[in-house]
């Protein structure tokens, strides 16, 4: 099953073109890994799949993003339940300086989710959701910035899950955080995937190999290759990428 369908998409920066007629095809609830040197548009791809890249100005994007048979670009799409379904978690955890509770409760009210029943019960569940709920279940009027790093990227992860997405989008979720809070993300996302599509961006291989069924790799705003991450990381087909994988280049 595919979630998303990605046909040609070109972004340009005023004169500057960062993606070059990508293609892809990214499957329901599995991980995929988008991977490759700094600078070759692993981000600018990520924000295309839920229009975030409408709030840079010089932005221009070509192509076709297209979700359940819609092509989100299309002109009557609404962007705040587009947003809604399509959550984004980014490099540096970013809570709101409120309490814990506040940072769930306030996607709840953007999306119009005002029975406080409703909201308490999506309070447990997306804090459940991130194992954080054992923990912090007696301090929820703590403030979210009082928090480990960890915690607080797992928070972000639960102010998005709250507002019951199908997709999730993770820019270089793990690289404000320690190898240990890592491998417990990355075991977070294991469990996730049963029920969400994941697209991640990451600097560190290993952390591809390991979580992501399906890996593209980016060069120079191109898709250079996209398939399954065995084969991308045993058996690459293209040169570029088997020097990248092997770190002879990046
Ligand atoms: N808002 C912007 N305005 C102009 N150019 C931009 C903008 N955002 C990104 N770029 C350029 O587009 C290209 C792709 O950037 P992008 O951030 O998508 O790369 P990336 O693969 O995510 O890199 P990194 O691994 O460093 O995060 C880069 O050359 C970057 O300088
Ligand atoms: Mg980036």
């Amino acid at each position: 099953m595919i979630a998303i369908e990605v046909n040609k998409l070109s972004v340009f920066y005023g004169q500057f073109q960062a993606l070059k007629d990508v293609s892809m095809k990214i499957n329901k609830q599995k991980i995929t890994a988008l991977i490759g040197p700094s600078g070759c548009g692993k981000t600018t791809f990520l924000r295309c799949l839920n229009r975030m890249n409408d709030l840079i100005d010089e932005a221009r994007i070509v192509g076709e993003v297209i979700i359940d048979g819609v092509d989100i670009y299309r002109e009557d799409i609404d962007l705040l339940e587009l947003r809604r379904r399509v959550g984004m978690v980014f490099q540096r955890p970013n809570p709101f300086p409120l309490s814990i509770e506040a940072n769930i409760l306030y996607g709840l009210k953007v999306h119009g989710i005002n029975d406080r029943k409703l909201m308490e019960e999506r309070l447990v569940r997306s804090l459940e959701a991130v194992q954080l709920w054992d923990e912090l279940k007696d301090h929820l009027r703590k403030n979210a910035l009082s928090l480990s790093l960890e915690q607080q990227q797992r928070l972000c992860l639960a102010r998005v899950l709250a507002v019951e997405p199908e997709i999730l989008l993770m820019d270089e979720p793990c690289s404000a955080l320690d190898p240990i809070a890592t491998a417990r993300i990355e075991e977070l996302m294991f469990d996730l995937k049963k029920q969400y599509t994941i697209v991640i961006v990451t600097h560190n291989m290993q952390q591809a190999a390991r979580v992501s069924d399906f890996t593209g790799y980016f060069l120079l705003g191109e898709l250079i290759e996209f398939g399954e991450t065995e084969q991308i990381f045993t058996a690459p087909a293209d040169r570029r990428t088997e020097e990248y994988i092997t770190g002879r280049y990046g």
